[in-house]
């Protein structure tokens, strides 16, 4: 192990591949997709249309960008086995676990690509047979997550399983297949369905965070991309990750008030608590995502009525951002502090202003842990960009095999422990 050196507890400041993907400049507080602006994609693009650019590297032309769509809804459907496998879950499973496990599942399901089946993997030859089973796969599992999201959510509750509409926007398709009641004339509100499309762009990718390094660790074995991605959504299914959106509210429940504020912080300071929704391993001043997500915020309260906790959340982050302890950390606001009073209004609120009032349907308000599948969803887009980047990467795919440095026990001989008799 001569000339390794250590990177630092938990990659920090380690570099493990050059990408044209995401760049982020964390002292600046920047975010560009394949070189354009997060805030210009936020006003101007789409969920699905911003999914083309960061996998493929340009944004489509109107004909690319009508196919790309039309393929990625034609794949939302699921096959009728698929029932079988999420009723096997019980009633009170984790919609995380059950996302992580749908998307294995799909592995097992198709292996027409089953790279071990093809010795080398099919993908590195760059052939147009490969490109075209890649998209295939992108297609489906992009498509698909919305859908499989909706399953696990609805198993929750033991209802029946909805087939994807047509005809409706990604997230108008899944705030449909999440709140179908037997609406026939179901209309989705455009204001609630487009914040959920910026929210969605917003979390399509950023670099390589925790889950997308997992994907690319796994896939770096050339197992399957549904396999890969499992793996991703098990590493952001995590408290620090994607998991801190779920986490933030709970830490406001907690917190109860604005006047127990200050009790919490010292809490935080003497490491009794965390403070959810701040820091950021790369963003030492602010996370641009979280001031559109926040503008977001005020359309959707607009339209849905203030959050009894947004006063609480407020309060805390304007003791924080004062407070010497939290200064000197660099502890801004990351995404998943803001994004959660959107998404935690969406279905509730819809149900309400949308389909018909009624208590059954405040009452079906996306579950505190179903945020993170909302994180999830989107991010398989940023998943799948690394994971092709790499299956295309020139010279073919390098399994990812860190070494270490040994620090354990010299060699020793082995005696029979006296305590064994
Ligand atoms: C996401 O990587 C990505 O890009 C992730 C993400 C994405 O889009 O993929 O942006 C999404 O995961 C956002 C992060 C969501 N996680 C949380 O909100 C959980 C709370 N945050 C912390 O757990 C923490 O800030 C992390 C995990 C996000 C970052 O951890 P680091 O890199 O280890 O933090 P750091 O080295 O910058 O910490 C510096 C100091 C340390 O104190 P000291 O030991 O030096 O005294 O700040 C402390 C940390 O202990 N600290 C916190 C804190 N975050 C860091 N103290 C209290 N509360 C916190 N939230």
């Amino acid at each position: 192990t001569k000339g390794l050196r250590v990177s630092d507890k938990g990659y920090l400041n380690t570099a493990v591949m050059r990408s044209e993907i995401t760049f982020i400049d964390g002292d600046a507080g920047v975010l560009r997709y394949r070189g354009y602006p997060i805030e210009q994609l936020a006003l101007h693009s789409s969920h699905l249309e911003t999914a083309y650019l960061l996998i493929y590297g340009s944004l489509p032309s109107q004909p690319q960008l009508k196919v790309w769509e039309d393929e990625v809804m034609h794949h939302a459907v699921v096959h009728a086995d698929a029932e079988q496998f999420f009723r096997s879950f019980r009633y009170d499973a984790h919609p995380m676990a059950i996302l992580t496990s749908a998307f294995a599942y799909l592995g097992s399901y198709y292996s027409e690509a089953n790279p071990s089946l093809q010795g080398q993997s099919l993908y590195t030859k760059g052939s147009p047979e490969s490109f075209a089973v890649m998209d295939k796969q992108i297609y489906r599992l992009i498509g698909k997550a919305t859908t499989l999201a909706a399953m696990a959510y609805r198993v929750r509750q033991g209802r029946n399983f909805v087939t994807p509409p047509t005809g409706l926007s990604y997230t108008g398709s899944f705030l449909y297949q999440m709140d179908y009641l037997g609406e026939e004339n179901y209309k989705p509100n455009p204001v609630l369905e487009k914040a959920l499309d910026v929210l969605f762009l917003l979390h399509a990718d950023h670099e390589l965070n925790a889950s997308a390094t997992t994907v690319l660790q796994t896939g770096s074995s050339l197992v399957d991309p549904y396999s890969a991605i499992a793996a991703g959504c098990a590493s952001l299914y995590g408290p620090l990750h994607g998991g801190a959106n779920e986490a933030v509210i709970r830490m406001l429940i907690s917190i109860g008030s604005p006047a127990n504020v200050p009790a919490f912080l010292e809490a935080v300071k003497k490491r009794e608590k965390v403070l959810s929704g701040f820091g950021h391993r790369v963003y030492k001043t602010s996370d641009p995502r979280s001031f559109i997500v926040r503008k977001t915020a005020d359309e959707v309260f607009r339209v849905t009525g203030k959050d009894e906790l947004l006063e609480t959340a407020m309060a805390l982050h304007e003791a924080a951002m004062k407070d010497e302890y939290f200064i000197k950390r660099r502890l801004a606001p990351n995404v998943d502090f803001w994004y959660v009073f959107t998404s935690r209004l969406l279905p509730c609120k819809l149900n309400c202003s949308v389909l018909r009032s009624g208590l059954i349907y405040r009452a079906m308000g996306f579950p505190l842990d179903f945020f993170p599948v909302l994180f999830a969803v989107p991010r398989v887009v940023g998943w799948l960009a690394h994971w092709r980047q790499m299956m295309l990467q020139p010279g073919g795919v390098k399994i990812w095999r860190p070494r270490q440095i040994y620090v354990g026990e010299t060699k020793r001989e082995y005696v029979q422990s006296m305590n064994a008799l």
